[in-house]
């Protein structure tokens, strides 16, 4: 919103487009926006430009449009602008946000989130004479809030008191801002299970630090400014669309209404409830937005590919003390005496995240020896697994928004358990709906395809497991070693990195391929796993990640000369087994290609190449191995030509289920 600072219409579209792009990595397939309309009384009407796939093609589609006058300079202004990810419906201008309430614009609305009631809404909504144009479930918000308008008691009826009747029909999870002509220079926006933050940028000092919330502020008479803000944005998603215009931010809980009046902003709730928290704090973001830039890289993945030297000495900085061999993570230990009681751990996560818990899972039960469960949250929420008061439910989520991992994390807490987030968003949901956590510290990741934060949530499981073992005698020797393979990990890591051209001419021979599997064992199984998961993500080559010890069960049949196989061999309690699987591979006529120890002579004469890794202590082993499988899915999607950053039908932060 810019408020009493006058801003030409350009410059409006140019902030609300800009933001747009900043958050197309995330992966979209649409994007619109809506504005005040042209004319004196521009608040009166307010216009749509929607289009289908990037954003750059909406902002030219604006551009062409002759009717738009650029120039003229408006004193109040709110715009809304939103990216879509097809959940009901295609994308297609239709379907794209903002949603619209009639052919007259009277009220639009984006949404980020699902709503699971819309059919009945729909149904009910048609037979009082709604026409629908879209296939989405959104589509039901903008013409119920007209419905409820239409039919008001009184005469004058407030913009948040609508949204509040709204919200009390709808299920499911969204983050929504409304607009509306019948409200011009206002703006509402909500939450339920679906995060939202609102950027903040006095004209002014701002004069305090929180703003109070408010109840039934509909009814109340006086509202007292708190601060008066030259520009608001409310985003349905994480800072990159507002942080080069302020990085002071307030984060919504559900059920909160924000309103912005006049370029005032209040936040209230429908009602009370015990022992919730009076105020919304302004935070201060760190992040700065060349964190977020490309630099010389041509993706954002391969910046961050290179970036992990950094991004785990980032992790363990602060945390580990390699003088006394001590690991303290600041964000558990109030909470540690409880976690060492527990009868088991269970590590939760979707995609990436997932694998990381997957890649730790041997080493957490040696060093905590408890019986640690990993589990991909979607399906643990499907099995209503049994969780128990005594369990400690670990959720790793690179954004801390991840609706399956989010749901499950309730769902734990239900029942008891002690939750413990591990992410690398602060202030995310999962950090806030969680007892206690760990902040990987791997700094923003921008690549759909998550890299470096895999690697910041690995180190972070480990110092985890050092943490909980410190005490135990028996295992200072294990502990020692981990910690000094910790040490050197960054050097370890740079030697990997300079294997790239090597690893880039290895991508120039499979580029063509259809399919590539990758095989092993061991603590290098969730290395193969996530390696074929970036494969498949970014270079839309079929890729699995196979458990060699189950070569011989089934994927053995596909093995021949032409099948392209990647086998992880390290020297670890595993090698002869994976020696073994090597033979079978060889004896069908298979060429792998192999990531091995350096000075591996035995595993080189049956490779048809390798890619000689530094060797590290075995449970770290899988950090240095990821990475030239991070390279060759980078390598081979550039070659294939697709667009590495936005993977087709991906999102970064998956915020529906
Ligand atoms: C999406 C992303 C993946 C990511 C997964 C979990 O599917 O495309 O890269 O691993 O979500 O995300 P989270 O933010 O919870 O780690």
């Amino acid at each position: 919103l810019n408020y009493r600072v006058p801003q030409t219409r350009r410059d409006i579209f140019q902030t609300l487009i800009k933001g747009l792009q900043r958050l197309e990595y995330r992966g979209y397939d649409s994007a619109g926006v809506a504005v005040d309309g042209s004319g004196k009384d521009h608040a009166a009407s307010i216009s749509l430009y929607k289009k289908t796939g990037k954003v750059k093609a909406l902002d030219e589609e604006i551009y062409k449009n002759n009717s738009i006058d650029f120039e003229a300079e408006l004193d109040t202004h709110f715009g809304i602008a939103h990216t879509r990810w097809a959940t009901h419906g295609e994308p297609s201008p239709l379907n794209s946000h903002p949603h619209r309430s009639d052919k007259n614009n009277e009220f639009v609305v984006i949404h980020n989130g699902i709503i699971t009631n819309y059919k009945e809404l729909k149904k009910y909504l048609v037979s009082k004479g709604y026409d629908f144009e879209s296939d989405t479930d959104t589509e039901v918000i903008p013409k119920l809030i007209k419905y409820l308008y239409d039919n008001r008691e009184n005469d004058y009826v407030s913009f948040s008191t609508l949204v509040e009747r709204v919200i009390q029909q709808l299920e499911g999870a969204f983050a929504l801002v409304f607009k509306s002509i019948h409200f011009p220079g206002e703006a509402v926006a909500t939450r339920r299970g679906s995060p939202l933050l609102i950027g903040v940028r006095s004209q002014y000092e701002l004069s305090t630090e929180q703003i109070p919330v408010q109840y039934n502020c509909s009814k109340s008479s006086s509202r007292h400014p708190y601060f008066s803000s030259t520009y608001t944005s409310p985003q349905t998603c994480s800072a990159p669309a507002i942080i080069e215009h302020t990085n002071k931010v307030i984060y919504l809980e559900d059920d909160d209404i924000a309103v912005v009046v006049e370029g005032k902003l209040y936040v209230h709730r429908i009602k009370r409830t015990a022992g919730e928290d009076p105020v919304r704090v302004i935070q201060t973001l760190q992040m700065e937005l060349q964190q977020i830039m490309k630099g010389n890289f041509k993706a954002f993945m391969q910046k961050e590919i290179f970036e992990q030297p950094e991004s785990v000495v980032n992790t363990m900085r602060g945390r580990i003390c390699f003088d006394s061999n001590t690991v303290i993570l600041g964000g558990l230990s109030d909470h540690l005496k409880e976690i060492k009681r527990c009868r088991r751990l269970i590590v939760i996560g979707c995609g990436t995240s997932y694998h990381a818990g997957v890649a730790t899972r041997q080493i957490l039960e040696e060093l905590t020896e408890l019986p640690v469960m990993v589990e991909l949250a979607s399906d643990f929420l499907d099995r209503i697994t049994p969780v128990f008061r005594d369990d400690v439910c670990f959720f790793i989520s690179q954004s801390g928004e991840t609706a399956d991992t989010l749901m499950a994390l309730r769902y734990c807490k239900q029942r008891g358990a002690l939750t413990v987030g591990v992410t690398n968003t602060v202030g995310s949901s999962i950090c806030r709906e969680t007892d206690c956590g760990v902040h990987i510290n791997a700094g923003p990741e921008v690549g759909v395809a998550s890299t470096k934060a895999y690697t910041s949530q690995f180190v972070s499981l480990i110092m985890f497991g050092l943490m909980m073992s410190e005490d135990r005698l028996s295992m200072q020797q294990r502990r020692l070693e981990i910690i000094n393979g910790l040490k050197k990990l960054p050097e370890l890591i740079k030697e990997v990195l300079a294997l790239d051209d090597q690893i880039k001419s290895i991508a120039d021979e499979l580029h063509h391929q259809r399919s590539l599997l990758v095989m092993g064992r061991g603590y290098n199984y969730a290395t193969c796993l996530e390696g074929a998961l970036k494969i498949k993500e970014i270079t839309y080559m079929h890729s699995e990640g196979i458990l060699a010890g189950e070569l011989k069960h089934g994927p053995l049949a596909l093995i021949d000369k032409h099948m392209p196989v990647i086998m992880v061999i390290m020297r670890d309690a595993c090698y002869k087994k994976c020696h073994n699987a090597l033979e079978q591979v060889t004896a069908r006529q298979g060429r792998p290609i192999i990531l091995c120890c350096q000075d591996d002579p035995e595993i080189s004469k049956m490779a048809y190449k390798t890619i000689e890794l530094p060797h590290t202590v075995d449970c770290l082993q899988g950090i240095i191995s990821v990475i030239p499988l991070q390279l060759i899915s980078f390598h081979l999607a550039v070659l294939r030509g697709y667009d590495v950053d936005f993977p087709r039908n991906l999102a970064k932060s998956v915020t529906v289920e």
